[in-house]
């Protein structure tokens, strides 16, 4: 995979952000299991942010949503909303939406009727306001003309437009979404998260979203989450936790990366570069750390496909490792060439195709370089 788009932070960062929700030291275990499924989460939610959650199955994701929506209760720790302890209070009294990955839309009632139940408690209404709040959020998700269909006359995207309007409607402080796109396919996926942004940035409505797509998580949110085991990893943007992880399992998490095995072998220089051997090769490379290393230390060194540089001739004032091309393959605009290294450890390398006239020798049995900056790779020390 090349370089994902993240998504650029619209907010000004002079204003500061309050914080919408809170949670603290959040810990559920359910009943004949050992482990805790959530094991003392605290995170803390902007107002306004598309905030998304990504881990592999059975991490914990929906266990965490449940709880902030109010459908399971916590085993200990607190969540608050607006400084406001919301823990105890049941589903119905918190100003809070969940939208379930099966849409769950009745299939006796008509798109208008579907959307409108989302304002059955709001009693004090009156049926023009009611009539009013349905029509703009049918055109909110641009559905005004399908109004009176049936859900089964309808396409899956369309469905989660209606889901997602009936999830709006009562104005909720936040919506939480569980893998609200997993159910489309490809092409709808891609216009869907175009207007999901957009629907979001418009109502400035705090988002949570679960994600099993990294690739969604990065264009998508404003702050993400990776969540290993009941636990949070580690937190930030997108583009932070993509060029920054802070072990080797977000790293591999949130896109393919290569990764060395190495011991530091020279302190850090006035630049502030490590020397670094690694341990498979024992060849020598430089590389930055935000952390302080100690001589002897075992490390690994992250580098990305698209920052590896690939060539017949050796680089020059750059970190340098020498294999064997065993493969490559078309991929569109980009071309992944598959490397294998002295102790047979597989490396990728992705070239945009337009510079792949400039090495036509690299083909399979081919002796390269592969090289990147000193400043490219990132240090992981778990
Ligand atoms: N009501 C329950 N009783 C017992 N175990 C449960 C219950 N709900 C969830 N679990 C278990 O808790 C773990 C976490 O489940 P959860 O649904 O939160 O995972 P997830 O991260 O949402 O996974 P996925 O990405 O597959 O949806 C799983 O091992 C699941 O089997
Ligand atoms: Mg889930």
């Amino acid at each position: 995979m090349g370089k994902i788009l993240t998504k650029k932070r619209t907010k000004t960062s002079s204003i500061q952000n309050k914080v919408l929700v809170n949670i603290l030291n959040l810990t559920k275990a359910f009943s004949g299991q050992e482990h805790n499924i959530v094991d003392n989460i605290s995170l803390e939610i902007d107002e306004g942010d598309l905030f998304v959650l990504v881990g592999p199955s059975g991490c914990g994701k929906t266990t965490l949503l449940r709880m902030i929506a109010g459908f399971e209760s916590p085993d200990s720790g607190s969540i608050l909303l607006d400084g406001q302890d919301i823990t105890n209070l049941p589903p119905y009294e918190r100003p809070i939406n969940m939208m379930f990955q099966s849409y769950a839309l009745f299939p006796h009632m008509n798109v208008a009727d579907n959307i409108a139940f989302g304002l059955m408690q709001e009693k004090n209404l009156s049926k023009n306001e009611r009539k009013a709040r349905v029509e703009e959020s049918l055109s909110m998700v641009n559905l005004e003309n399908l109004a009176y269909r049936r859900p089964h006359q309808l396409s899956g995207g369309q469905k989660q437009r209606v889901a997602l309007a009936r999830s709006l409607i009562k104005r909720p402080k936040l919506l939480l979404l569980d893998e609200p796109l997993g159910a489309l396919d490809r092409q709808t996926k891609e216009n869907t998260k175009v207007e999901l942004i957009k629907i979001q940035y418009m109502l400035n409505t705090t988002f949570i979203m679960v994600t099993h797509d990294q690739e969604e998580a990065m264009t998508l949110a404003d702050k993400m989450a990776v969540m290993k085991d009941g636990k949070v990893l580690q937190i930030g943007e997108a583009e932070d936790i993509y060029e920054f992880p802070n072990s080797r399992f977000v790293a591999e998490f949130v896109d393919s990366i290569n990764i060395f095995q190495g011991i530091v072998v020279k302190l850090k220089n006035k630049k502030g570069f490590f020397g670094i051997k690694i341990e498979e090769t024992k060849e020598i490379i430089m590389a930055k750390s935000k952390i302080e290393l100690v001589l002897g230390q075992v490390i690994w060194v992250g580098v990305r496909p698209e920052e590896v540089g690939i060539d017949i001739k050796p680089a020059k004032n750059e970190n340098q490792v020498v294999g064997t091309v065993i493969d490559y393959a078309f991929l569109g605009d980009k071309i992944v060439y598959h490397v294998e290294l002295k102790n047979k450890k597989n490396i990728h390398v992705t070239v945009p195709t337009s510079e792949r006239a400039k090495n036509p020798e690299l083909i399979p049995g081919k002796k390269v370089y592969i090289s990147w900056y000193y400043t490219d790779g990132v240090i992981l020390t778990e």
